[in-house]
This record gives C-alpha cells, structure tokens and sequence, in this order.
C-alpha cells in the first residue's frame, strides 16, 4: 500500500478529490495533510473524511525537523496541492522523484514566484491565450521548474473571464490529478 501525504495551504479542494479517489480503492492510502496555514479550511475538511492533519509553523518548516516529520509518515510520495512555499532542498535531495506539484497553467508558461491562483489566469487573460491547462510535475530547487509529468488542456474564449478561466482549469485539476497520481505510483512500481 502506498503511503501519501499532501502539503497544502489554502482550501485543499484538489486534496479532497485525492483523498477521495484513494479511499475508494486499495493501491494508496492518503495518511496525512500538513499545512503551513493554521487557519487553511482544508483542515476542517480532512477533519470531515477522518484524515490527520499536521499543521507546522514557519520555523519547523526550515528547520531539519520538517524533515523528520516527513520522515515520520515514510511517504512514497509528497504531493503538493495549493503549497505555496519553496521546498528546502534538503528534502528534495532526500526524496528525488517522490515529490510533485499540481500548477494551473501549461508549463513553462505562466510559472515561477508569485504565479499562483488568479495571478496565473490575468496572465493568460491579458496575453489572449487560446488555450491553458494544467501541469502536474515533479518538484525541484526551482519554483514550477522541475520536469513535467502530465499536461491537461482546456479551450480559452478570448470572452472568458479570468474566473472562468480558472473555472476551466480547475475542473481539469480536479479530473486528472488523482488518475495521475495513480498512474505515477504504478509507474514507480
Ligand atoms: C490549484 O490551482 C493548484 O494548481 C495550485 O494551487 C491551487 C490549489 O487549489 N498549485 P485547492 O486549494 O486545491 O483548491
């Protein structure tokens, strides 16, 4: 049984839909969701579905004993859904290939620091983009740099708002990242 954990800061609506998807079948199993955000509502709805939840503060989050929480759950993979710090790259170092990163935008564009949520989708709205998506890839040193494991695509109408946009693309997140998730652990063997 594969062990996962997610990091998430905000409302976690793609955590639930993997903790969902897993408990539904018997190759992985969700055993925590950590946070950096005590007050992210994401907490309330692992509470909801019986999940543990672990918050850290700033301080343990850059400090080795992150590490050792992480340690602590033997994780075959760390998934970072709606994370929005940079991973310290000692734990990279001490998982290669076992931690990923969800981004809603088709890498590499509309990636880096401060590209995250509707920050991501003006962008694509101001550049008249036909199309946008999803990218789900692993994580390195580097902000939305490491190597892309799937990209999802959607339709943009020059008319859509950035709302809509980010409507789009989050139904795509919701559909494909769980299956991918899957689909990386049978991979990974
Ligand atoms: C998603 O758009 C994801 O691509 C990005 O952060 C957002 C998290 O949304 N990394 P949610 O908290 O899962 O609803």
């Amino acid at each position: 049984m594969n062990k996962l954990i997610i990091l998430a800061s905000g409302s976690g609506s793609n955590a639930i839909k993997i903790i969902e998807y897993f408990e539904n079948q018997n190759d992985a199993v969700v055993s925590a969701v950590l946070t950096d955000n005590r007050h992210a509502s994401v907490l309330d709805k692992c509470k909801a579905l019986d999940i543990p939840t672990v918050y850290f503060s700033a301080a343990l989050f850059g400090s080795s004993a992150f590490k050792d929480l992480l340690n602590s759950f033997h994780p075959d993979l760390i998934i970072l859904a709606g994370f929005l710090k940079k991973i310290p790259s000692e734990v990279i170092v001490k998982y290669p290939d076992k931690i990923i990163n969800i981004h809603p935008s088709l890498l590499p564009k509309y990636g880096g620091k401060g590209m995250y949520g509707a920050n991501v989708h003006k962008a694509v709205k101001e550049n008249k983009e036909l199309e946008s998506g999803v990218s789900i890839h692993y994580v390195n040193e580097n902000y939305d740099e490491g190597q892309i494991i799937a990209q999802y695509k959607v339709d943009i109408d020059i008319d859509d708002s950035v709302e809509q946009i980010a409507k789009k693309v989050q139904r795509l997140e919701h559909l494909h990242f769980a299956p991918t998730i899957e689909t990386i652990l049978k991979n990974n063997g």
